[in-house]
């Protein structure tokens, strides 16, 4: 089973916690508005996950592993890398989805705050509660605008009408949509157009205040235009979120991203490791967007970058 089929049930099942419940020392709960701005150098700003050695395996194939990072508050981070290296398993990673998928097994260290997330004392849905994900195709619940995004502020035991009303106004606000269906809350998610769906399931995604927004191809399954809002809203959450990127399209990880990850696969020793599409995907190279795709060190970066490989 994938992980965007059960996200959904996943969410109704859980509870949300109290908020600090899982980080009591930080405040993760009110976004601050503290950001660099786009026009601002990017400064090392504070680490919010940090993958060491991470490593997963389904079954007994190793997927991906050799994966170190950091990232960083209210930056947008974008993986990039051939299909198959790894890029999903990885950012499923950020919040636990992986959990979820049969005979996935998560090692090496991830933390959020400088809490190892698959300690045992971390809830799954805590984490997901804080960090969101939004997936390639847009997924909105058959239920009204207005419900699919009051649906986690419900699970959170919010009920009265005014705190939500301010919720879902606020949340389609933070993803630009609020105009443009404000005067149809009622009708259900599935009428409107694929952009506006990605945009109903990013204020979905908000709407409970999570700190980091995953997104897995948020933008394959749209026109450039669509493409073009996404991306334009992506800068306006930085201040707010922060953000992971997985993405095919090399010029939007540019355009978008402040530092890049590009993953690929290791070498095939045998010719029956690639028929059998047994190659495990490796982080090869990790760093601030501009100089990746200006001045990469790596070989194997260049060659993907410049089109001759992947
Ligand atoms: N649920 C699963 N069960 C078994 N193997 C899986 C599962 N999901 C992914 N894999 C394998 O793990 C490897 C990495 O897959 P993943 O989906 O993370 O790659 P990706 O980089 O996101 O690729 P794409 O760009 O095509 O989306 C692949 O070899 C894939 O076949
Ligand atoms: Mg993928």
């Amino acid at each position: 089973m994938i992980a965007a089929e059960v996200q959904p049930e996943m969410s109704a099942a859980s509870t949300f916690p109290p908020r600090r419940s899982l980080v009591p020392d930080v405040s993760i709960a009110t976004p601050t508005t503290t950001s660099t701005s786009a026009a601002e150098p990017l400064a090392d700003t504070r680490g919010v996950m940090v993958a060491t050695n991470l490593e997963v395996h389904y079954g007994d194939q190793c997927a991906v592993r050799d994966v170190n990072l950091t990232i960083r508050e209210h930056e947008i981070t974008a993986f990039i890398g051939p299909s198959g290296c790894g890029k999903s398993t990885v950012l499923r990673c950020f919040n636990r989805m992986n959990d979820l998928v049969d005979g996935a097994r998560v090692s090496g260290l991830l933390t959020y705050h400088g809490i190892d997330l698959y300690g045992p004392e971390v809830n799954a849905a805590q984490v997901r509660r804080r960090i969101g994900m939004v997936f390639q195709k847009p997924n909105p619940f058959p239920k009204s605008i207005y419900d699919n995004v009051a649906f986690g502020p419900r699970l959170a035991g919010i009920k009265k009408r005014a705190e939500l009303d301010a919720i879902v106004e606020s949340s389609l606000r933070g993803a630009a949509l609020w105009d443009e269906v404000k005067s149809r809350l009622q009708t259900s998610g599935l009428g409107l157009s694929g952009g506006q769906q990605q945009r109903l399931c990013i204020a979905r995604a908000i709407a409970v205040e999570p700190e980091v927004v995953l997104m897995d191809e948020p933008c394959s399954a749209l026109d450039p235009i669509a493409t073009a809002r996404i991306e334009d809203l992506m800068h306006e959450m930085k201040s707010r979120y922060t953000i992971v990127i997985v993405t095919h399209n090399m010029q939007q990880a540019a355009r978008v991203s402040d530092r890049t990850a590009f993953f690929s696969s290791e070498s095939a020793a045998s010719a029956e490791q690639v028929k059998n599409d047994r190659r495990t995907g490796v982080l090869v190279e990790f760093g601030r967007t501009q100089r990746m795709f200006s001045n990469p060190s790596d070989e194997r970066t260049e060659q993907y970058i410049t089109g001759r490989f992947g």
